[in-house]
């Protein structure tokens, strides 16, 4: 049985654990302020809230419900455009009016659903508002009226001054009155997380975020059996050990964002997370669905293989261990038995001595997967390289860790003439196809300049003339 509430309603439902909460929401509870646009996680029509008690705290985030599974929700507040009308418009609706920041207004009940997170967030500057609403498309307004009203919305948070979120927003007319009573009955709910492992040989499809699945075998899973990974206890939360740092496989691209631990280790890292994908997608994608996904171009993907992550298998009986690096056997194909799923994951974190830098190129900066992608690690020595990691997505028919090309960065020097021979040795190491993301020669070319981009920014006083004709 699934139970949450849905805007202020209490629901329980017995439809299975992998339908879609947008198809529940529309056509089980025929509230159609919630639009389909693309079905896909691309266009944000379809945002909701997903509130949750975490460590005692109540807090929202955005979610793309057209790749929710519905058992996702289970334990939580959802909340859809209706749930956050008031008497009139609310604060934020008036803005967009105000603005002129709605024409045909299919997308503005994703945009305000997007705002309203926003409003309850910690983080409520202009540009957090910006961030808010990124995997929120809008094909007739324009994009500068948006801005505006997020301004003056941004303005109206400037008076919270520490005040209660939810209390805030409920006063200045934000947020509807009973957003007050959620705290309370959330803890009401028992969240069981009990068991991964469903019994061997059995058909059951392991379920994270559902960002991948849900766009591929959108049909099949809403009708198969599925283990839902994303609440599991067991499979959450970032923890340092030592030199090592542990995650849980259902960690989110946004609680990697929101770690102490990655951004006392990775100060870039804010520039690095803004480049996967959108908001919404962030706060759903998880590391092992990326990792298993197997994507040749997988963002997070990327970024581990250069740290030399490692993998801690289980079929809920046995665990084993396997470098990132070898799990990839071929297009897709990957080193785990159909009962194996990934518990943790962990990595050597960077030291003092050590250099890390993520790139990637895509069509559209933000809401896009890579054209090509790449990430090096550097361990340095008075200016000469002791050991070298660089890995590159969308140069072949797996994410791969470029073995020569890192072995020929280690005992080197640093210069213009060495980032030249890095460039040919991994055109030689590579093997791109030509496809909707780019030619096979775009692709080498971008790989080759993303290359000196590491350097570039790791290096700023290397000559960048000489880099760039070198
Ligand atoms: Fe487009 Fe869900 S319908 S993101
Ligand atoms: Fe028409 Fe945004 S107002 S798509």
């Amino acid at each position: 049985m699934i139970q949450f509430i849905l805007n202020e309603k209490e629901i329980s439902t017995d439809l299975p654990k992998g339908t879609l909460l947008l198809d529940f929401i529309r056509y089980h509870k025929n509230l159609t302020g919630t639009k389909i646009g693309c079905r896909e996680g691309d266009c944000g029509a379809c945002t909701v809230l997903l509130g949750e008690i975490k460590k005692g705290e109540l807090i929202y985030n955005s979610f793309t419900s057209c790749l929710t599974p519905l058992g996702n929700a289970h334990g939580k507040h959802v909340v859809t455009i209706e749930g956050v009308n008031v008497q009139g418009l609310n604060y934020i609706q008036q803005a967009f009016a105000d603005e002129g920041a709605t024409q045909c207004g299919f997308c503005t009940p994703g945009f305000i659903v997007s705002l309203a997170g926003f409003c309850i967030d910690k983080n409520t500057s202009f540009q957090s508002g910006i961030d808010a609403v990124n995997g929120n498309i809008c094909r007739c307004t324009g994009y500068k009226s948006i801005e505006r009203a997020i301004e003056k919305i941004a303005d109206k948070m400037s008076e919270r001054n520490g005040q209660d979120a939810i209390q805030f927003a409920v006063q200045n007319n934000i947020l509807p009155a009973y957003f007050n009573t959620i705290r309370a009955r959330l803890m009401n709910y028992s969240l069981s997380t009990n068991g991964i492992a469903p019994e061997q040989g059995s058909t059951v499809k392991f379920v994270a975020g559902g960002t991948d699945l849900y766009v591929q075998q959108h049909d099949t899973i809403a009708d198969s059996p599925v283990e839902l990974l994303f609440d599991k206890d067991q499979l959450n939360g970032i923890f340092q050990q030592g030199n090592k740092c542990i995650m849980g496989a259902s960690v989110t691209v946004t609680d990697i964002l929101k770690s102490p631990v990655f951004q006392q280790h990775f100060p870039s890292l804010y520039k690095y997370m803004k480049l996967v994908s959108s908001t919404q997608i962030r706060n759903m994608a998880t590391i092992a669905g990326n990792i298993i996904n197997a994507s040749p171009i997988g963002d997070l993907t990327i970024f581990f293989l250069a740290l030399d992550a490692q993998l801690i298998l289980s079929d809920g009986v046995n665990k084993r261990e396997i470098a990132l690096r070898k799990f990839y056997k071929g297009y897709k194909q990957l080193d785990k038995t159909n009962d194996e799923f990934i518990e943790q994951i962990y990595f050597e974190l960077p030291t003092p001595s050590s250099k890390f830098n993520f790139e990637k190129v895509s069509k559209r900066t933000n809401l896009d997967i890579a054209s090509v992608n790449t990430a090096i690690h550097l361990t340095i020595q008075n200016e000469t390289i002791i050991e070298a990691s660089l890995s590159a997505g969308g140069i072949g028919p797996v994410p791969a860790y470029l073995q020569r090309s890192s072995s020929f960065l280690s005992g080197k020097t640093i210069s213009p003439e060495l980032v030249s021979g890095l460039v040919d040795i991994a055109q030689e190491e590579i093997s791109p196809i030509s496809d909707a993301r780019g030619t096979a020669t775009y692709k080498r070319l971008l790989l080759g300049q993303l290359i000196k981009a590491h350097f570039v920014t790791l290096f700023p006083a290397l000559d960048v003339n000489k880099l760039m004709t070198a």
